[in-house]
Formats: C-alpha cells, sequence, structure tokens
C-alpha cells in the first residue's frame, strides 16, 4: 500500500477523516507523515495523538521556500513518502517539491473551482451569491488552487444558510471525498487522470 504524507496548516479535521479512515480500513494507506508550517496548530495535536509522525517548521527560521522544502524533501524521502495530500495547507508549493512528487501532489479545496480559488472560499462563494458551491479535489501546479481536477462534488446554498452551515456541508462531504479519493488513487497506483 501507498505511503501518503499529509500537509496541514490549522485545525487538521480532513487529516483527521484520513487518519480514521484509515483506521477503519476504507483508506489501504499509511499516514507516513504530517508536515505542518505552523507548529502551534491543533492538528499537531491530532497526529500526536494518532502516532503520525511529525516534520513541523517555522517558515522564518530558513532562507525563503526553497530552503524550508529541501528540509520538507528530505523528511518525505526518509519515509518513503509517494504522495502528498495538502489538507488545509496554506500556502503555494514550490518547485523543489514540485519537481520532487511530479503529478503526486493533491489539493482538497472548498470550492467548485476554478470559481473561489485562494482565501476563505466559503465567505466568497456565501459574498457572490451563488446557489451552487461544494468541494473540489484537484492535483497541485504551481498557482494557487489551479491544476487537474480529479473529483468535484456540490453543495447547494438555500436562502435559509449562513456560512457557518455551509461551511459544515462543505467539510462533512470533505471527510468523506477525501479519504475515497486517496483510496482510488492508491488502489490505481497514483495515476487517474
Ligand atoms: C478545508 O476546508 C480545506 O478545503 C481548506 O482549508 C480547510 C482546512 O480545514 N483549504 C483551502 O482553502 C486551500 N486553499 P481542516 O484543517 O479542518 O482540514
Amino acid at each position: 500500500s501507498m505511503t501518503i504524507a499529509v500537509f496541514a496548516s490549522g485545525s487538521g479535521s480532513n487529516f483527521q477523516a484520513i487518519v480514521d479512515a484509515v483506521a477503519n480500513g476504507e483508506l489501504d494507506a499509511k499516514i507516513g507523515l504530517l508536515v505542518c508550517d505552523k507548529p502551534e496548530a491543533y492538528v499537531v495535536e491530532r497526529a500526536e495523538k494518532a502516532g503520525v509522525p511529525v516534520f513541523s517548521f517555522n517558515p522564518k527560521a530558513y532562507n525563503g521556500k526553497a530552503d524550508f522544502e529541501q528540509a520538507i524533501l528530505n523528511e518525505l524521502k526518509s519515509r518513503n513518502v509517494e504522495l502528498i495530500a495538502l489538507a488545509g495547507y496554506m500556502r503555494l508549493i514550490g518547485e523543489v517539491l514540485l519537481q520532487a512528487y511530479p503529478r503526486r501532489i493533491i489539493n482538497i479545496h472548498p470550492s467548485l473551482l476554478p470559481a473561489f480559488p485562494g482565501l476563505d472560499a466559503i465567505g466568497q462563494a456565501f459574498d457572490a451569491g451563488v446557489k451552487l458551491t461544494g468541494v473540489t479535489i484537484h492535483y497541485v501546479d504551481e498557482g494557487m488552487d489551479t491544476g487537474p481536477i480529479i473529483d468535484q462534488e456540490a453543495v447547494r446554498i438555500h436562502p435559509s444558510d449562513t456560512r457557518e452551515s455551509v461551511q459544515k456541508k462543505v467539510q462533512a462531504i470533505e471527510h468523506t471525498r477525501y479519504p475515497a479519493t486517496l483510496q482510488q488513487l492508491s488502489a490505481k497506483g497514483v495515476e487517474i487522470l
């Protein structure tokens, strides 16, 4: 089975969903590493509790992105990581990791891309008044939430919805869809496009 690294910056509910899917047999993979650019983020506690090794780092302690990505890469290599799953990692991936993991880095984003890339996609959709938003899982390239789309699922926004209720629906979909996509990739030896 495939060894996956999850990259996250925040609360890590998607990280938890992936860990849980491995534990209950829905995802045949090993979570070999959590990479976190915010050492105080809650996701670090989740990883420690789950027994997943953590590489957390402060980007300011390095001389730029190439420098900290090389440090990440050393960790990924030493743990034989084959696929990287970004799960709320709020930072663009640079050349070092893109070249080391071509078509082996995926991301989940809380909108129907290419609509509403970047920060606070749910707030952006809510403010735009769209009646349909959703979740996108895609391969990562050098852009912000660009790259070939692997899967999408829609969420309807009703007049009675609030930002919070939309976020709840979007996250519930993320938590089932991301492990399922990882399982598909794992089963097909990563390449499904
Ligand atoms: C998720 O909703 C994910 O789609 C989003 O951050 C959230 C992280 O939540 N990612 C992006 O916006 C990427 N541009 P989590 O830490 O609870 O998994």
